[in-house]
């Protein structure tokens, strides 16, 4: 367990310092407060952390044996303890790594030959040798949720300017309405159909997953050609009726959240071939190398978990906004929600006693710039703090519209400006009298205009979104994450929490379809119940 007590001192000893008087006072500030691999930089210098905050935050790493623990991850022990597993993703994207061993078994040649399932079977999708009933697909259905959904789509969306397959869509709700939106105007006989799901058995995936089968078969085109899976369990794939020649399999130590390294990535490989693929497991494994040997002072995942912590843990601000610039990172906050907050909201230790801190943030976010337009307002003047973690690209991939780029590469720098610099009431009234408001007006509308200032952001920045930099930034990510549940001390790769809602709701499935009463149930649920009755919904 590590000691907050110090950390918490330095907390209480910054008071009401500003960050612009810390940029005046040290010149080198963004360097010193920066670190980059490879063309990624990470800025943190708009923050309240300095020199002894960061010791001390370090200091953390060993008082909870990061090194120790990230040696575990890597070398395959089963530090999952809940669950009893290794957690290797990791293992996933180790192209040109040696061996893993894991319980006594190098797993790197099952992945390797996996990948290269993976790989065969894009190449027949995409040339047409594979095909449907009505010829070579041209779309392609993910049916998956949580981490079999959110991590293809994400990349899928952030890669689409190399996506030179079939059009890939993605269905994950248990609302016909997502299902049916998605598969209007598509061709069943040129659609293929890719069930994902590690466990095969998530009711939302499989009732997806028996309607698209029902489409296919009713429009004339044929599962047992246009139906693949991606899962661990090939007993139950086998069950569902898909060809076992497309089943691609992974193993337990694959967390959901963290599978769009391997199979649960098959639909971001068909769409931008093998070769895109493998530069963004590159762009993963080289976060990996990175992570794996820097110093914590240069160490991107470790520098921005602990700026996540000093955010959080100490200075007890309970949100964190994810704010790319990157329309095609649209999709990145809710990927990040994800593996955040499935992985570190927990409130018991990996001994079993109750965290002494908070547990991991409420991640929330969108692109920039549409959120300056909706949720800015309460960022620059509510009466909270939010820590924003700005991300941006230096280079957009449209040449021709290079102007719209610099537009939003400024609008992201002056968000962080903004957020530290603020506007005191001098420079309100200042500006309202240049406007030529009189004295009264003045007064009245000056203490509107003011923005508090001093509030923390980071910024990710990247040359251009390339699957290798993209692959990097996930990985970051994931690492981050990681740092951030040792830290905390504890699993971060278990999620029992989603079990209680689930159960619930297998139990009240007969009572909504009206084949059960709602004796037993609270007052609530029994009068919603009778409510859905009432209106047809039964
Ligand atoms: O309900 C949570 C969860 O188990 C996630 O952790 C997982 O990513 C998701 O459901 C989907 O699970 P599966 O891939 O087994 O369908």
């Amino acid at each position: 367990m590590v000691d907050w007590t110090h950390l918490n001192g330095l907390y209480a000893a910054t008071g009401s310092r500003q960050m612009l008087a810390m940029f005046e006072d040290d010149p080198d500030r963004a360097e010193r407060f920066s670190a980059q691999v490879g063309d990624l930089r990470l800025d943190y210098s708009k923050t309240r952390v300095d020199a002894a905050v960061m010791e001390a935050l370090i200091d953390l790493c060993d008082q909870a044996d990061l090194a120790g623990h990230r040696a575990a991850m890597f070398g395959g022990d089963r530090i999952n303890e809940t669950e009893d597993r290794a957690v290797l993703h990791t293992a996933l994207r180790n192209l040109d790594g040696g061996p893993v061993i894991s319980g006594g078994i190098d797993v790197m040649p099952g992945i390797l030959a996996t990948l290269d399932q993976m790989r065969a079977f894009s190449d027949a999708v995409r040339s047409g040798e594979k095909a449907g009933t009505g010829g070579a697909f041209t779309d392609i259905v993910n049916i998956g949720i949580g981490g079999s959904d959110l991590g293809p789509a994400m990349a899928a969306l952030a890669l689409a300017p190399y996506q030179d397959g079939p059009r890939c869509h993605f269905v994950s709700n248990v609302d016909g309405a997502h299902i049916a939106d998605t598969l209007r105007g598509l061709d069943p006989k040129t659609t293929l159909v890719i069930v994902a799901s590690k466990t095969f058995t998530t009711i939302e995936t499989m009732t997806n997953a028996r309607t698209a089968r029902a489409w296919m078969q009713e429009g004339g085109g044929d599962p047992a050609m246009q139906f693949a899976a991606l899962s661990t369990a090939r007993d139950k794939t086998a069950a569902f009726g898909i060809d076992d020649a497309h089943v691609f399999g992974f193993e337990d130590w694959v967390g959901g959240r963290y599978s769009v390294w391997g199979p649960i990535g098959l639909s971001l490989m068909l769409a931008i071939g093998p070769k895109g693929f493998d530069a963004f497991l590159r762009g993963g494994q080289a976060m990996d190398t990175h992570f794996r040997a820097a110093d914590w002072h240069e160490n991107l995942p470790v520098l921005l978990a602990l700026i996540g912590i000093w955010h959080h843990q100490i200075c007890g601000y309970p949100t964190r906004a994810v704010l790319p610039y990157d329309q095609r990172l649209a999709r990145l906050p809710a990927y990040l929600q994800q593996l955040e907050m499935e992985s570190n909201g927990k409130s018991v230790a990996m001994d079993g006693s109750a965290l002494t801190v908070p547990s991991g943030p409420i991640v929330w976010g969108e692109p920039g710039t549409n959120g300056q337009h909706a949720f800015y307002q309460l960022i620059h003047q509510g009466t909270g703090v939010v820590p924003c973690e700005f991300m941006v690209a230096a280079q957009g991939h449209e040449p021709d519209l290079a102007h719209q780029h610099r537009l939003l590469v400024a609008n992201c720098l002056a968000q962080s400006e903004a957020l530290m610099r603020g506007r005191s009431i001098d420079e309100a009234r200042a500006r309202m009298a240049d406007r030529g408001l009189d004295a009264a007006e003045l007064e009245r509308q000056a203490r509107h205009r003011v923005f508090p200032g001093n509030r923390p952001s980071t910024t990710l920045a990247y040359p251009l979104l390339t699957p290798f930099v993209f692959g990097q930034i996930v990985a970051l990510y994931e690492h981050r994450v990681f740092v951030e549940g040792v830290i905390l001390g504890i699993n971060s790769y278990d999620q029992w929490g989603v079990e209680l809602g689930k159960e619930l709701a297998t139990s009240l499935g007969p009572v909504v379809d009206g084949t059960q009463s709602t004796s037993g149930k609270d007052g609530s649920t029994a009068a919603l119940v009778e409510f859905v009755h009432r209106h047809g919904g039964a």
